[in-house]
């Protein structure tokens, strides 16, 4: 029996060419951001409708410099638990204190009733998930946002391509943070990308791209200066060519994800699942089973492979806080990932279905 994965990118021709084609320029990387990297910074800006994009080299990179655009030391960042470590870690990056706060049981994004209840005069951002691709409740967390005078930062890894009300993910925020990691929806060797709205985003631009090379500013030939502190965050020249025509397939490919999660929302019986919206882009499919070990021993005997999203960082050793976030650790102790990578055939998708809903 074929052995179907979680996380599978879809590759194939133009992807080779373009890699062919970066190798033989003998062009493969530059803190400069020029030629494959400044292209695909440009196509990526189109795509969401934002209004810049700095290209890096990871979603984690991402984060750390996005919320290094705001002063945060000694200061708290609200966001949640239910997430990959590294939304939290760049809050210690830059200094400032993660706040855990509770997620919906729906959704399993930031509740916005639990946001408003943590803001504190030492608040300064609050960074949402859009968890598994699902676009969280942007409307009411930037109300809030505007309440407090608060910026609004948005973990995106899970979510190119995914929609907002009539908008793009990427066009919402001050700074919203893409990674395109191989498993995500948009894939690269490694890669992350920030777009950025607002009125400083020409000057928040150029201090991204400053930091993203070390801190080097004013460079005119072989000449230049450093104002600041940066590091080596920069996007690889084949990241860059691969994403470019990952870009190109991915509304299909999204599309297909889509179609995938509505089978899975009507035909799989357990009964708490991931709900299913046209705005979602479906990174994963969540389900929740009250025996999880043994419902993975069993899918995995049926070489089908799934995950946990995630231990909560806040249960995390280097974090141990002590936070009460109640769904979060409702969800996390029961929460598994269900494939919904394009290159699943209609046979393996119903293959998946079955076997789920034979579990006893
Ligand atoms: C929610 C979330 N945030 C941030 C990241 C970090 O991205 P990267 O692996 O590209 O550094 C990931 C990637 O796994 C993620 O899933």
């Amino acid at each position: 029996m074929k052995k179907i994965k979680l996380f599978d990118p879809v590759v194939g021709q133009t992807e080779q060419s373009a890699i062919t084609k970066t190798l033989k320029s003998h062009f493969w990387a530059s803190g400069a951001g020029t030629n494959n990297v400044l292209k695909f910074e440009m196509q990526f800006r189109n795509y969401t409708g934002a209004g810049s994009c700095i290209a890096v080299n990871s979603g984690t990179a991402a984060l750390h410099l996005a919320l290094s655009l705001i002063d945060i030391r000694g200061k708290e960042v609200i966001l949640p638990s239910l997430s990959f470590v590294a939304t939290a870690h760049a809050v210690i990056y830059n200094g400032g204190r993660p706040v855990f706060v509770d997620v919906e049981p729906d959704t399993a994004c930031l509740d916005p009733e639990m946001v408003q209840a943590a803001v504190t005069d030492k608040t300064k951002i609050v960074l949402p998930v859009h968890f598994a691709g699902m676009p969280c409740k942007l409307d009411q967390i930037s109300r809030i946002c505007k309440k407090f005078n608060l910026v609004l930062m948005e973990d995106a890894a899970h979510a190119a391509g995914a929609a907002y009300g009539v908008k793009k993910i990427g066009t919402h925020g001050m700074a919203v943070c893409f990674s395109f990691h191989p498993v995500k929806n948009l894939a690269m060797p490694t890669g992350g990308a920030i777009t950025l709205n607002g009125k400083n985003q020409a000057k928040f631009e150029a201090d991204l791209k400053s930091k993203r090379w070390c801190g080097i500013t004013d460079r005119i030939g072989a000449k230049y200066d450093v104002d600041k502190l940066g590091w080596n965050f920069y996007m690889n020249e084949f990241s860059a060519a691969i994403g470019t025509e990952q870009l190109k397939k991915l509304d299909r490919l999204n599309a297909v994800r889509k179609k995938t999660a509505k089978q899975y929302f009507e035909e799989i019986k357990i009964e708490n699942k991931m709900p299913y919206d046209k705005n979602c882009v479906y990174h994963f499919y969540w389900i929740r089973v009250k025996n999880r070990d043994r419902f993975m021993k069993y899918m995995s005997a049926n070489n089908i492979e799934t995950g946990i999203h995630y231990k909560p960082i806040h249960k995390m050793k280097f974090y141990d806080k002590d936070e009460l976030l109640p769904q979060t650790e409702k969800i996390a102790g029961e929460i598994v990932s269900m494939p919904t990578h394009p290159n699943l055939s209609e046979s393996d998708i119903s293959r998946i279905i079955s076997t789920a809903n034979r579990f006893e």
